[in-house]
């Protein structure tokens, strides 16, 4: 019986000595939270959280899921809370996933085989980066009541040799932008989508002032993600009526203007009148007198 206890009591020393010093690493070196992915035309950034302290470093490792990871080699023993993958995840449709490692400073050794890590959710960058809002001109035709615009794809992080590729050289026939528009004067808005990026909008009021908005529409995407940026508003110009050119109250000042100007002219008129008559009447009495 007493020997029982003895094995015991030894059994939770040693289990004390494992967790106090599994504590103790953890404690010194913690684990990475907040671990996010943020991508954008293919600038692909891993952040995550606190600011590490002196006594300890994050290591960022990378993998397509199910494969073997490899370290990013500018995030090895970094002190940063972000780390750039855009040029790393280069099968643009593989799924990734990444691990941040705490792990002790820069010549620093530990002899710990597993330090504390935290995994990202999976992440791919065809299907899950961010699509900046795109740039646009607008043409307007001939015969007033056709519209083309002129989309300039956003350019992505990604190069091939030393040429940087746009979202359009990625996508290819993929990619589609979609089209909100409506009159200047009226907040009705339609939807216009078009495969390429000269998209030509017919059968528009003639003459009339249209406000636009373009972004970038994959439909193969999930729903979520199929909708780039919106572009800021651009309006074509039209033909300009009296009152688009003027505003009601600069119209109402001005007549009000005229209408103080023919009444000083009539006041004065009449009080020139007066005196005149005055005047003459003087002269006469003077003749009478
Ligand atoms: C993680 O996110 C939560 C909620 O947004 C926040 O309260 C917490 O401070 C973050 N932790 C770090 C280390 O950034």
């Amino acid at each position: 019986m007493q020997k029982f206890r003895a094995k015991e009591a030894l059994l939770a020393l040693i289990i004390d000595i494992l967790f106090f010093t599994r504590l103790a690493s953890a404690g010194s070196f913690p684990r990475a939270q907040n671990v996010t992915w943020t991508s954008t035309n293919f600038k692909t950034l891993l952040t995550w959280g606190p600011k590490p302290s002196e006594n300890y470093s994050y290591t960022v490792v990378y993998s397509v899921v199910g494969q073997d990871s490899k370290p990013s080699p500018h995030c090895i023993k970094t002190r940063e809370t972000m780390c750039d993958l855009s040029g790393s995840l280069s099968r643009l449709k593989d799924r990734y996933i990444a691990e941040v490692l705490s792990e002790p400073p820069r010549g620093v050794f530990s002899d710990l085989v597993e330090f504390p890590h935290t995994t990202s959710k999976e992440f791919c960058p065809y299907k899950d980066t961010d699509i900046d809002r795109p740039d646009f001109t607008i043409v307007v035709g001939e015969d007033k009541r056709s519209v083309t615009l002129k989309v300039t794809d956003p350019l992505t992080a990604l190069f091939d040799g030393n040429q940087q590729l746009s979202i359009r050289d990625v996508f290819a026939d993929e990619l589609q932008y979609r089209v909100t528009y409506r009159r200047h004067s009226s907040t009705g808005k339609k939807v216009y989508t078009s495969a390429g990026s000269l998209i030509e909008l017919k059968k528009l009021d003639q003459g009339e002032s249209y406000c636009f908005e373009v972004q970038a529409y994959i439909p193969s995407r999930t729903p979520g993600k199929q909708l780039g940026a919106q572009s800021h508003t651009q309006c074509s110009e039209g033909e300009k009526s009296f009152t688009d050119v003027y505003s009601v109250p600069v119209i109402a000042g001005g007549v009000l203007l005229i209408l103080v100007i023919v009444s000083v002219a009539i006041v004065v008129a009449v009080v020139c009148l007066k005196r005149r008559r005055k005047a003459k009447e003087n002269t006469k009495e003077r003749d009478l007198l």
